[in-house]
């Protein structure tokens, strides 16, 4: 149906034989492949952060905030600009979202400033996003949060590789949730990674992943244990073996993929410079290493984003929209959400435009002829 599709999975034999694997070896649950994704997982950000891979990078949220305990009459600060996950954990766990603001139509990322404009006594945590693969600002949101003693929880669905200041993302704060969804730089279908540098919230995220138990079903299968305590109450947001090690091959691949996925981005801002009607954000790239999760640019205002969309179908290139405004969801109507101009100004005209480790230079042309010809340009 697609000439461009808007992602490919980066997979080929070597994921089919680590899946083959797992299944040959008669272990399927969580057990050494999990915690060998875990360990080498930790050796790519940053030899001394834990990591534990659960089912989804919304299940690492969910688990940071209760690992914190943040609960009703508390305020987290989420971005005005992201997926719904990050809204979705904070009224799952009864606290109320507080909504920080893009830093500008160049920096969509929040900001020590936009985040500061929001604080009240309430507030005891913020998630943020390294949207699109773009780190923020992290030395000034960290003295923010440490002066008013504010958890951090990064979200870096779209980032994992991406570092501010040398510093791999996910290793700034209190926790860090990284998604292995379809169509992440890292794919295994659904799958996720907290990652903490705090020993005693590692553990307690563990417990909190697997029933509180204190043993695995390996465990007892490998005759390490007998029986289990439950030292807290806990839910089920383990991986599986199949997944991990579809992780473990992904991750071995991820550095060059986040390298071609750089490279395809600059042919795209050559290609694009000039063209009248739309801007490319985060050009601003100091002290910051991208991974270029998603190819997001900003359409004039005025221009009818529909139209181009369905123009751009017609010459078979598959676009989307990260992300609509939570504004605009039936689940959100009753919470009075705070104003984000930016965010909403820019939820309405934003386009995302195919990419992937594996496109060819040849395809992101065939993108650019396309939405330069649908702009009338
Ligand atoms: C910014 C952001 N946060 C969280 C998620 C949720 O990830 P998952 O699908 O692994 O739960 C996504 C997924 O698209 C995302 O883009």
């Amino acid at each position: 149906m697609w000439n461009v599709q808007l992602f490919k999975l980066n997979y080929d034999d070597q994921e089919s034989l680590a899946v083959k694997n797992v299944i040959d070896s008669g272990w399927i649950t969580m057990g050494e492949k999990s915690k060998e994704f875990e360990s080498k997982f930790s050796t790519f950000l940053q030899n001394d952060v834990h990591s534990t891979a659960v089912t989804n990078c919304t299940a690492a949220l969910h688990l940071a905030l209760l690992a914190l305990g943040i609960k009703a009459e508390d305020e987290v600060i989420i971005p005005a600009l992201t997926f719904v996950a990050d809204i979705n954990v904070v009224r799952i766990v009864g606290a109320t979202p507080v909504l920080a603001d893009c830093e500008s139509l160049e920096n969509w990322n929040m900001t020590a400033a936009t985040i500061e404009k929001v604080i009240t006594p309430k507030t005891k945590a913020i998630i943020l996003v390294h949207f699109a693969g773009y780190p923020c600002k992290m030395d000034e949101i960290v003295a923010l949060c440490n002066k008013n003693k504010i958890a951090i929880i990064e979200d870096c669905a779209h980032a994992p590789g991406a570092k501010y200041k040398n510093q791999s993302v996910g290793t700034f704060g209190d926790f860090g949730c990284f998604s292995f969804f379809t169509n992440k730089n890292l794919s295994v279908g659904e799958g996720g990674m907290l990652t903490t540098m705090n020993a005693e919230l590692d553990q307690k995220v563990k417990y909190f992943r697997s029933h509180g138990m204190t043993s695995l079903t390996l465990d007892r299968h490998k005759g390490r244990a007998i029986t289990y305590d439950v030292s807290q109450p806990g839910l089920n947001y383990r991986i599986d073996e199949i997944r991990s090690a579809l992780g473990l091959v992904q991750l071995e691949k991820l550095t060059k993929a986040n390298e071609r996925r750089k490279l395809l981005v600059e042919k795209y801002i050559e290609l694009l410079e000039g063209t009248n009607g739309i801007s490319i954000p985060f050009m601003d790239t100091k002290n910051l290493k991208s991974v270029y999760h998603i190819f997001p640019i900003l359409l004039g205002v005025g221009i009818d984003r529909l139209g181009i969309i369905e123009l751009m179908k017609q010459d078979g290139i598959q676009t989307s929209i990260h992300y609509p405004s939570f504004r605009d969801f039936t689940a959100f109507s009753d919470l009075n959400l705070n104003e984000a101009h930016i965010a909403e100004d820019i939820a309405k005209r934003e386009l995302t435009l195919p990419l992937y480790p594996t496109m060819t230079f040849e395809e992101v042309e065939l993108v650019v002829i396309s939405i330069k010809s649908a702009l009338g340009s």
